[in-house]
């Protein structure tokens, strides 16, 4: 191919040549596509990272471009509504048409196959509520005996993600709808920028192992800064980040070309370099030491909510915080699990499909464990990983869950369309980048209403189907409401495959 790529760009300028010589001068536009192709072809042969653009000139090239449409050509021109991933398109569309407020209803009957293994879903009741009777807007309120600023939170929320991961313009449109619909936002552990403040909409501050937005020069944490923040009006609740399930044991990643000066100042880093926090936090070494660390933080804190986020892992390491609670006295006011299912804007691919357990798995077993050491009653449990319906939200509640959060469903309220570019700074629907010329496009009033408008769906879709089953809060949603078929002739209920830990079982 190299000779015969050779042999065709001498041929083509001859001719050119020729046919010029001969006094038809408008052959030399011909020349727009061919010196293009010329040129393209010689750096092919002359560059050494690609060895088939070196075998093929020209040609090579094709293939790159094609493993880049690849993706786009399968979503719009291939997918059925089950396929794609991470979110199939059912699911993405749902929410693009709460978001907007555009009628919700299928026709016709379900695309799922109800019979193959893995189908969940509800029984219904004969004394279906009726929708008038249930509150609209449920909420559950965090803080244990040692809080002393309560918070009450929305069941459905804005699962942690950092400036720097999402641009200013996602970031605002976020808060702003936060703020519309009365729900929180998690400011991810990118610390607190102008953009969280602006609307006024409810922050959960998270506290990485980065420390950004309350470090010392070393990466140490520092009381002051965070008391200064901790005590903002806006901040509501304070989670520690243990681990996130897309990457659990990792550390938070930003890429260089993401960090700019803003950004890296808001964090107390260098700009343009990449930052990977710490896979732990330095402030504590054992889970004693870790509980005291929530006390410190409540302290600091005047008595705000303090909770700490994980994918749950070892399980004995889990029972061993449940023991320092009681050793203690110290308990957090919330846990959030995070499954291994769940989204993150740069991971390693190893640790996004391979490590962390997935959310019903490691819910029912934190449920279960801070139910037998008699802790439960203390301390909310939130969720994240993949919810986006409220029949999501419903199987959740009955493993234990008091709220939940969205991260991915939240973008694709802003208009996300899964294009997976959210690493490379090139998102083109301007949320995941911070190239000025692509935020612009997100135009952050009328995402606002979007993201404000999506929740309040979702949490109506729920309240309907809790009342369908016949139940009219949160709390009474139990494990035998959602069954599973977990064999073509075999079904079960949660409750059997999630067996209910007694209170106190384990004390
Ligand atoms: C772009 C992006 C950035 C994220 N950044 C953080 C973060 O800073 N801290 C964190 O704990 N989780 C982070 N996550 C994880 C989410 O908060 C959430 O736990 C996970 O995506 C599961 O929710 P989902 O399935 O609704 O996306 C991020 C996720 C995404 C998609
Ligand atoms: S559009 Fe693509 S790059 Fe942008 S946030 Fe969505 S998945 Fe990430």
């Amino acid at each position: 191919m190299r000779r015969q790529f050779i042999a065709f760009s001498i041929l083509s300028l001859v001719a050119v040549g020729i046919t010029y010589y001969l006094y038809w001068p408008p052959i030399l536009w011909s020349l727009i596509v061919i010196l293009p192709l010329i040129l393209q072809g010689i750096y092919d042969l002359f560059q050494h990272k690609h060895t088939l653009r070196r075998n093929f000139p020209v040609l090579g090239v094709g293939r790159y471009l094609m493993e880049d449409l690849r993706p786009k050509i399968y979503q719009y021109f291939i997918e059925s509504e089950t396929d794609g991933t991470p979110i199939n398109r059912m699911f993405r569309s749902i929410v693009y048409q709460r978001a907007k407020g555009a009628l919700s209803t299928n026709p016709f009957g379900t695309k799922i196959n109800v019979y193959q293994t893995g189908y969940e879903w509800a029984n219904h009741s004969i004394m279906a509520l009726n929708h008038e009777d249930l509150d609209p807007h449920p909420r559950t309120l965090v803080g244990g005996p040692d809080c002393k600023q309560p918070y009450s939170a929305s069941i459905f929320n804005i699962s942690a993600m950092s400036f720097g991961a999402l641009s200013k313009n996602a970031i605002l449109a976020l808060n702003g709808g936060a703020s519309k619909g009365g729900f929180a936002h998690n400011t991810g552990e990118g610390s607190i920028s102008s953009y969280h403040l602006k609307y006024g909409g409810d922050l959960i501050w998270q506290i990485g192992t980065g420390h950004f937005g309350c470090r010392n020069e070393d990466g140490s944490f520092n009381g002051e800064k965070f008391r200064e923040k901790a005590l903002l009006n806006n901040v509501k609740m304070i989670e520690i980040k243990l681990s996130q399930g897309a990457k659990p044991g990792h550390g938070g990643i930003l890429p260089a070309e993401k960090n700019t000066p803003e950004i890296a100042e808001i964090r107390g880093v260098e700009p343009y370099t990449r930052v990977d926090s710490p896979p732990t936090h330095k402030e504590f070494t054992n889970v004693e030491e870790m509980m005291f660390f929530i006390q410190k933080l409540r302290d600091l804190s005047d008595g705000k909510p303090i909770g700490f986020k994980l994918c749950v892992g070892n399980k004995l390491e889990f029972t061993d915080i449940c023991i320092a609670m009681q050793n203690t006295g110290i308990k957090p006011d919330f846990i959030t699990v995070d499954g291994g299912e769940g989204g993150t804007g740069a991971a390693p691919l190893e640790f996004s499909n391979s490590i962390g357990m997935p959310l019903r798995d490691g819910l029912a077993f934190v449920h279960d464990a801070l139910q037998g050491y008699d802790l439960r009653k203390d301390i909310k449990l939130f969720a994240s990983g993949k919810i986006l319906t409220g029949f999501h939200m419903f199987r959740l509640f009955a493993l234990g869950a008091d709220a939940c959060y969205s991260a991915r469903g939240m973008m694709l309220s802003l208009g996300c369309i899964q294009a997976l570019e959210c690493h490379s700074n090139n998102c083109p629907t301007g949320i995941a980048t911070q190239k000025n010329h692509l935020i612009k496009g997100l135009d952050v009033e009328d995402k606002i209403n979007r993201t404000a408008k999506f929740h309040s769906e979702t949490v109506k879709s729920f309240v309907e189907f809790m009342g369908a089953t016949g139940v009219n809060s949160t709390h009474k949603i139990k494990r035998h409401h959602v069954y599973r078929r977990v064999s073509q002739d075999k079904i079960k209920t949660y409750a059997e495959i999630y067996p209910q830990v007694k209170i106190g079982e384990f004390v």
